[in-house]
């Protein structure tokens, strides 16, 4: 295969449905089979995808099913610090080896159907009756397991089909550089599940990938804010190799406070009563995630809140940027394995961070949830939803994984914001099948990320393998 180059990928031939403006995407990038299929071919069997979390297979032998399109690989925890991705289907008669997840007995991967054999290595170990193949059939070569370039990041395993790739590390830049302050290696999972819906997965990934939608879609979230609260308190930001961010505005802070002493000055309120009004806040954007999301706020940080009690906050800080630190010593005497949050950590907890081509990170206090999104046709796709949170230093994580594929509109499996968010995703899908709406119009500060993952979707497109 070729190797994309780190940036500015040479382009070499045409698109079809190509991105020429970045306020305008094509609508059949949404559903044409011949645009899914040049994904297919040119985007997904190079580039580096987050195929399981480390906690899914906690143990040497245990294994996840990854599936993407065609492809199904079994990612294998091989060793202690080891991790495998074969390509899952036997070298005899191409059977998938396994399915779902589960734990290879005795470090034995089985074909079900002839019960050729391999240890966790990939290579041979088993086959009846060898003697009665051809001998140039049976090299150990030919007999050895497919197997995926792998790499770590983030507490996940990334693989890519592409043996000759560039690093991940290189990939990644400079997600890790905004995320590793915040902890996000070592979160494990609290819970994770999955909807199916009839959309495009860049349909369904898009719907998170802004906060413009926060103000009509969840309503409830920016209830201190009103209509401003894109405009004024984030910053969007994108990376040539297709990454994307948003973050509260270096301003944030003298924004809130301006607005909290206009306020108060209204209401003649004294300090005292304004560090009230921004405790009460606070605790109620935080209930909002805790009670209506159910990841980025546990309850332990409305604890940590509860248990302030009246501070003094001292001139240009912000009662939020104490409650920081407090979140921080509470983590330090429970051995959560938190970095101290600098500034700079502070402004970009809440944010929202999107990792080429399909995963989302939203982190904030030592907590955060992330989003996966894969194509299952062209206007198919399965997301999922992972909470994640600190556990204690030493504490045995449970093994992990998806629970289920939920209905949309189920409220015993999501929490009411991401079933606001799942109520645009089919709904956009279907609008963008009407004849007359050839594209999406994007703003191209808001969702300028947006753009910019097709951009980069392009680059892979227009370059053969
Ligand atoms: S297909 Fe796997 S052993 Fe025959
Ligand atoms: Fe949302």
């Amino acid at each position: 295969m070729t190797e994309l180059p780190t940036s500015e990928p040479a382009v070499t031939e045409e698109v079809p449905y190509a991105i020429t403006d970045p306020c305008y995407i094509p609508a059949e990038r949404y559903f044409s089979p011949e645009f899914y299929q040049l994904e297919k071919e040119r985007l997904w069997s190079r580039t580096w995808q987050m195929a399981a979390r480390l906690e899914e297979i906690p143990e040497i032998g245990d294994f996840v099913e990854y599936r993407i399109c065609d492809e199904t690989v079994l990612v294998v925890r091989t060793g202690e610090h080891e991790v495998k991705a074969f390509v899952n289907a036997c070298r005899h008669r191409a059977t998938q080896l396994a399915t779902g997840t589960g734990t290879f007995a005795a470090g034995e991967i089985v074909c079900p159907f002839h019960g050729w054999s391999w240890n966790l290595r990939g290579e041979s170990s088993y086959i009846y009756g060898d003697h009665a193949f051809r001998a140039d059939c049976m090299t150990p070569e030919k007999l050895r397991l497919r197997e995926c370039k792998v790499d770590f990041w983030g507490g996940c395993v990334f693989i890519n089909f592409d043996l000759a790739a560039r690093p991940l590390a290189d990939a990644l830049e400079p997600m890790p550089s905004l995320l590793d302050p915040m902890s996000v290696e070592d979160m494990k999972v609290t819970w994770w599940r999955a909807i199916e819906v009839e959309a495009n997965w860049k349909i369904a990934l898009e719907a998170f990938m802004e906060g413009y939608h926060v103000m009509q879609t969840h309503p409830q979230l920016s209830f201190w804010m009103g209509r401003k609260f894109s405009s004024d308190f984030q910053t969007y930001h994108h990376e040539k190799n297709g990454h994307s961010w948003v973050q509260r505005s270096p301003q944030y802070r003298a924004l809130m406070l301006a607005a909290l002493a206009k306020s108060a000055a209204a209401d003649g309120a004294s300090a005292a009563e304004m560090t009230k009004t921004q405790r009460d806040q606070l605790r109620a954007s935080n209930a909002n995630l805790l009670d209506g999301l159910w990841a980025m706020v546990e309850q332990k940080d409305q604890d940590v809140l509860d248990a302030m009690g009246d501070v003094e906050v001292p001139a240009g800080q912000t009662f939020a940027d104490l409650y920081g630190d407090a979140i921080y010593d509470y983590a330090l005497e429970h051995n959560l394995p938190m970095r101290r949050p600098t500034p700079d950590v502070k402004l970009r907890w809440s944010g929202i961070f999107q990792l080429f081509p399909n995963t989302i990170i939203l982190p904030q206090y030592g907590n955060a949830i992330q989003y996966r999104s894969r194509p299952l046709g062209p206007d198919r796709c399965i997301f999922e939803l992972i909470g994640l949170t600190l556990k204690p230093d030493g504490e045995q994580a449970e093994r992990a994984g998806l629970e289920g594929v939920f209905a949309a509109d189920d409220e015993a499996a999501f929490g009411l914001v991401p079933r606001q968010d799942f109520g645009n995703i089919e709904a956009q899908q279907r609008g963008l099948r009407t004849r007359s709406h050839r594209e999406q119009r994007l703003s191209d500060v808001y969702e300028r990320g947006i753009s910019n993952l097709h951009e980069q979707i392009d680059s892979y497109l227009a370059t053969p393998l």
